[in-house]
């Protein structure tokens, strides 16, 4: 999915780089092979614009190839899950901390989400999971967090559930795609059972981090949070990021105002 004119999973590699991060893993599924070719070096591509001399394109192009080694993709057989996907990369993650992105929540931030996250661990450690409030209405699409709160945007966690049946919820915190988690979290995603949508779920996960008396915050990162997985959300989030480009803003800006200013229904594509 291309949000402007970079793909979405452009954006969470830009991120994690940000954050310091300079090896990933991407788990795919069936029908993904483009993904691999996007990260790809395109040498006839490259050589084609070198000639005509748009050096523009080519820098953009550049920034899309990976280090030898430094990407990798796992497939995930099954929709099992978010935590089984997770899982399915455990070997390649090893014993270490490592960072999630769910690339379909896009965060428009000065400081990066995932960097403020990382700055945040090296304060803390633990696991880490970026939080934002949400209406109560919607509380039960997501992952949930039981706190005491507290001053600033770290908030110790003493419970979480994932996607709660509407007005069971703890508190209006919902967890946002962004995690820092200890390889702990892996173990845990070896014996625990599926959970919501009958689906392995990292919310239960790192909620037995909790049981283990490991330590789990929520974030409250600073930035805008766009939902590409709905498609209001996705809308919204082209809306806003092309406005927020120079060299769109002024064109997109004067037809938005020209179509808003219209009566509704006047356009010819109006059902
Ligand atoms: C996933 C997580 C959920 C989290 C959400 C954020 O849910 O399971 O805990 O709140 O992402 O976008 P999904 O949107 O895949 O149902």
């Amino acid at each position: 999915m291309t949000l402007v004119d970079r793909p979405l999973v452009q954006y969470a590699i830009d991120e994690a780089r940000a954050a310091g991060i300079r090896e990933f893993i991407f788990v795919t599924s069936r029908g993904k092979g483009a993904l691999e070719d996007y990260f790809d070096e395109a040498p006839q591509l490259e050589q084609e614009l070198r000639k005509k001399g748009k050096t523009d394109l080519l820098e953009i192009l550049r920034n899309t190839n990976m280090e030898s080694g430094a990407i990798a993709y796992i497939r995930q057989h099954k929709a099992l899950g978010l935590g089984h996907a997770v899982w399915c990369a455990r070997r390649l993650i090893a014993n270490e901390p490592f960072a999630v992105i769910l690339p379909d929540d896009v965060i428009a931030a000065d400081k990066p989400c995932l960097q403020q996250m990382v700055e945040a661990y090296e304060e803390t450690g633990g696991n880490i999971v970026a939080a934002m409030e949400v209406p109560a209405e919607q509380a039960s699409a997501y992952g949930i967090l039981d706190i005491t709160p507290q001053a600033g945007r770290l908030q110790p966690v003493n419970a979480m559930v994932e996607k709660p049946a509407s007005g069971t919820q703890p508190s209006n915190l919902a967890v946002i795609g962004r995690y820092i988690l200890n390889p702990s979290v892996l173990q845990n995603l070896n014996r625990i059972k599926s959970g919501a949508g009958g689906e392995i779920q990292l919310t239960d996960a790192i909620a037995a981090d909790i049981l283990a008396k490991r330590k789990v915050f929520g974030y409250r990162f600073e930035g805008q949070r766009f939902d590409c997985g709905s498609k209001a959300g996705f809308l919204q989030a082209t809306v806003a990021f092309a406005l927020a480009r120079p060299d769109l803003r002024d064109e997109l800006g004067a037809y938005l105002r020209a179509l808003v200013a219209q009566s509704p229904g006047s356009t010819a594509l109006s059902a």
